[in-house]
């Protein structure tokens, strides 16, 4: 019986995955008002559901509530959850429709929610000195339109430290338009942190001096929620998106595919002008990447998503550890067309700009407190940095501390020119740049969004004890 049930589904499911892919015949002649096309499937995670029967409006219910959730298998941990899960549903539109979220903060906290890289307007943007925090039981509609097409995520503006590594994190996804779309066999969501647990299972103590120093490292990775790889299947010949965010509360990710190959496609800001390859790719907290995965191994029995990290061994002696973070068996063929991008131009950059310095830094306050500095002054006693929309401005960002710090504008791209005075190669348009240890590095945006925005380190910790501050942008 049950077989005979798994063929059917089987079947249902193959008819649906064909009608996605079957719009490649002649066009109708066109009509009137045709029927924008569906948005692709993407697996990995659960999506909001589109409430609203307007092809250009995506109409979402989203609440944050504790949840009991499995983590490593066989055992529960008390998270923080949108809509009962953790990640949370992704939220799914193509660049152009309108947003609005219907959100309920069912916490015992106030929070607020920040779409991370998403440009929209500041009083949408989950700054808590913008827009008021949205207090325990009250609702908040977010109402805006998705600037730009690319990988992004949101989570909570508020009480960082904990909000975030507790469970509210989720993806985004804003497809291209419809005729820019590259088309792929398959696209995939991969949301990458870690946790620290108790031998309860449960979240260890927050604020450890360690953690105020570092960040939170986690012992834990969790892809897509889970200490196991995130499973299914690939057909070999196929030509996939994998999508990858690492929403980590302090750990950079270094991934890379094995049992295939793969181009970097896509970046914070959406695609690139140029695929290009790499053998291994450093995700800071925050960023987003986009990959071209081919399965194109002969041999292969499993394309991978592997994680990378150093460890350190009984000795103290650093070495990788590889760990799969992603395990999709290899399981049928496919003879896939490769996908055609659409042409995208970066905004040029100009031979002179507005020069801005930026030192990272911390000190000890009069009570002996640790503070993180921007330009030597706690973030929150800076006074609010003055730009003009479309203006270039080159940031040099200076970090005088031994600890990295993953630096995050609201609301604007940048490019990353160069690191310790050589050009960085890190092509692309970025919301976070990894800034290590004792390390100066050089961006530059136009700030093309304006108004009141946030920018600061994406480690919670750093953030809050100073290394936080506001700048605003003027219109043109
Ligand atoms: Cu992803 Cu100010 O944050
Ligand atoms: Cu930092």
């Amino acid at each position: 019986m049950t077989h005979r049930r798994a063929a059917v589904l089987g079947l249902v499911l193959l008819s649906a995955a064909c009608s996605v892919t079957t719009e490649k015949k002649p066009a109708p002649k066109p009509v009137a008002d045709p029927a924008p096309k569906p948005l692709v499937q993407i697996s990995g995670v659960a999506e909001l559901e589109d409430t609203n029967p307007d092809p250009n409006i995506v109409e979402v219910n989203l609440a944050a509530a504790p949840a009991d959730v499995e983590l490593v298998p066989g055992h529960m941990t008390h998270m923080l959850s949108f809509n009962g899960s953790t990640p949370g549903p992704m939220l799914h539109a193509r660049v152009g429709n309108r947003i609005i979220v219907h959100f309920t903060n069912n916490l015992a906290e106030p929070t607020t929610i920040h779409w991370h890289g998403l440009r929209i307007t500041p009083e949408m943007d989950g700054n808590p000195m913008v827009v008021p925090p949205i207090m325990p039981g009250e609702t908040f509609t977010y109402d805006f339109v998705a600037p730009d097409a690319g990988t992004f995520w949101y989570h909570p503006h508020l009480d960082t430290i904990e909000q975030i590594p507790r469970g509210l994190y989720a993806p985004i996804v804003i497809e291209e338009k419809e005729k820019d779309a590259p088309v792929f066999t398959a696209e995939r969501m991969h949301v990458l942190t870690d946790v620290r647990l108790t031998a309860a299972y449960q979240h260890d103590k927050f604020r450890t001096p360690m953690d105020m120093m570092m960040g939170r490292f986690g012992d834990r990775i969790l892809a897509n929620g889970s200490t196991q790889p995130i499973t299914g299947t690939i057909a070999r010949g196929a030509i996939e998106r994998w999508r990858i965010v690492n929403t980590s509360p302090a750990r950079s990710m270094d991934v890379a595919v094995e049992g295939g190959s793969f181009r970097v496609i896509g970046t914070d800001g959406g695609l690139l002008p140029e695929p290009y390859t790499a053998t291994r790719v450093s995700i800071a907290v925050g960023q987003r990447f986009d990959f071209e995965v081919s399965a194109d191994d002969p041999n292969a029995t499993d394309v991978k998503l592997v994680g990378h990290f150093p460890t350190q061994d009984a000795n103290g002696n650093v070495k990788d550890l590889a760990m799969p973070l992603a395990d999709y068996a290899v399981d049928g063929d496919v003879t896939a067309e490769p996908p055609v991008y659409p042409v995208v131009t970066l905004p040029e950059i100009p031979a002179s700009f507005q020069e801005q310095k930026l030192v990272l830094s911390d000190m000890q306050d009069a009570k002996g407190n640790l503070v993180m500095t921007m330009n030597g002054m706690d973030g929150r006693d800076l006074p609010m940095a003055m730009f003009t929309q479309g203006v270039p401005v080159r940031f040099t960002i200076k970090n005088a501390m031994m600890h990295a710090h993953p630096f995050h504008f609201h609301g604007q791209f940048f490019q990353i020119l160069t690191r310790q005075g050589k050009p960085a190669n890190e092509p692309g348009l970025k919301d976070v740049v990894f800034v290590d240890g004792n390390e100066t590095v050089t961006i530059e945006t136009s700030f093309e969004n304006p108004g009141e925005w946030m920018y600061h380190c994406h480690i919670a910790e750093h953030a809050e004890q100073g290394m936080m501050a506001e700048l605003h942008v003027d219109p043109q």
